[in-house]
């Protein structure tokens, strides 16, 4: 039932501020504390992180190794099921093994999950089917609390993915007493302010609208981020290919000038998604020697990142603003808005796209 939704994936892209709010319920308690379901993890008994799964999930992954490294100074190994399965890598002691999987089936992330049974100290999944194999076979499984995802663009198994990654980091980082008691409640507070937040983001869905229709003309996008962006540009890009099958290549910022940037012309749009932190002014820079060359800049930012980004953007997707901690679950939302308008506006099949399925159960 898609809801008077026109396809699935509308439905599901609408629904996130509901479900990720059920996801914020089943782990913060209200006394502002993060609980995970028994047995629970020691992450004073771990040294480091490999995280392993495929597509958007591993997206999902590398937004993470972010908060894992900056928030609980933990070392985070992040890799591709199908790479990590046959390269055969040795597992170090105290070594923490996590799978992301929305449908638990995967066959390569399973098969990464038993190459590190034995192996690794604890075995953890994150998964959005808690009867599925990789939830039975992990030491700890997570439940994203997604809901059903029916679309095979996956869009709110994505956001509360890395919701609850989110929070892993930040109950790490409290175990490991890497982070302030203030820091950690402002985090907190950022969680749950977060369904709003995504009201407000889907809200600005009729800009996209208009920015899809002329994004549909495109031969080839390019998709650029810097930091915790970069991983969202990347699934920007593969919600893109996947469901209005138009090229779609995402790169981090500041790679630009190492190769990508000889395919600019005045034919290629490229979506910049910056919100206003730390790095913006690097990334005004790398912007001007797009429009230098002619390319058509698709900002994705905050008010604040809008204005300073002058003169010369070809289109402005403004987002609300939000504490930075959020930000990739937020910017989440122009990353499947503007894939899914593309696609509604060039007529193909959204929730079935060609040559892929929702479960990828062999490999
Ligand atoms: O069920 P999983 O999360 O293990 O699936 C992983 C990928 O196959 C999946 O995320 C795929 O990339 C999606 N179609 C992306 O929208």
């Amino acid at each position: 039932d898609k809801a008077g939704h026109k396809h699935f994936m509308a439905k599901e892209i609408a629904e996130q501020p509901g479900v990720l709010n059920t996801t914020l319920v089943n782990y913060l308690g209200t006394d502002g504390e993060i609980t995970l379901p028994d047995p629970g993890i020691d992450f004073t008994a771990i040294d480091r992180l490999t995280m392993v799964a495929c597509g958007t999930a591993y997206y999902a992954c590398l937004t993470a190794k972010y908060w894992f490294e900056q928030v609980a100074r933990l070392p985070v190994e992040v890799d591709v099921a199908s790479e990590f399965r046959y390269r055969e890598p040795p597992i170090p002691g105290r070594t923490l093994a996590l799978f992301v999987s929305q449908s638990g089936e995967t066959a390569d992330t399973l098969a990464a999950l038993r190459y590190c049974e034995g192996k690794a100290d604890k075995i953890v999944s994150v998964i959005n089917v808690p009867e599925s194999s990789i939830a039975r076979e992990s030491d700890l499984a997570l439940p994203i609390h997604a809901g059903v995802e029916v679309g095979v663009a996956s869009t709110k198994a994505f956001t509360c993915q890395l919701t609850v990654l989110l929070m892993l980091a930040l109950r790490a980082a409290r175990d490991r007493g890497a982070i302030d008691a203030d820091v950690f409640a402002d985090h907190v507070s950022a969680l749950r302010g977060l369904p709003a937040l995504m009201t407000h983001g889907i809200d600005r869905s009729a800009v996209m609208q208009a920015t899809a229709r002329k994004l549909a003309e495109a031969r080839d996008i390019l998709f650029l981020g810097r930091g915790v962006m970069y991983p969202l540009a990347l699934e920007g890009a593969l919600k893109l290919k996947e469901i209005s099958y138009i090229h779609a290549e995402a790169y981090a910022s500041g790679e630009l000038k190492h190769g990508p940037i000889a395919l600019i012309d005045k034919h290629v749009p490229v979506v910049v998604m910056a919100p206003k932190d730390g790095l913006f002014d690097k990334t005004v820079s790398n912007m001007q020697e797009v429009m230098a060359r002619k390319g058509k800049v698709v900002l994705v930012s905050n008010a604040a990142g809008i204005a300073e980004a002058g003169d010369g953007v070809w289109e402005k997707i403004a987002m609300p603003d939000c504490p930075d901690i959020v930000a990739p679950i937020l910017y989440a939302l122009p990353a499947q808005l503007l894939a899914y308008h593309t696609a509604v506006a060039k007529g193909t099949d959204v929730d079935q796209p060609r040559n892929l399925a929702k479960s990828v159960t062999v490999e």
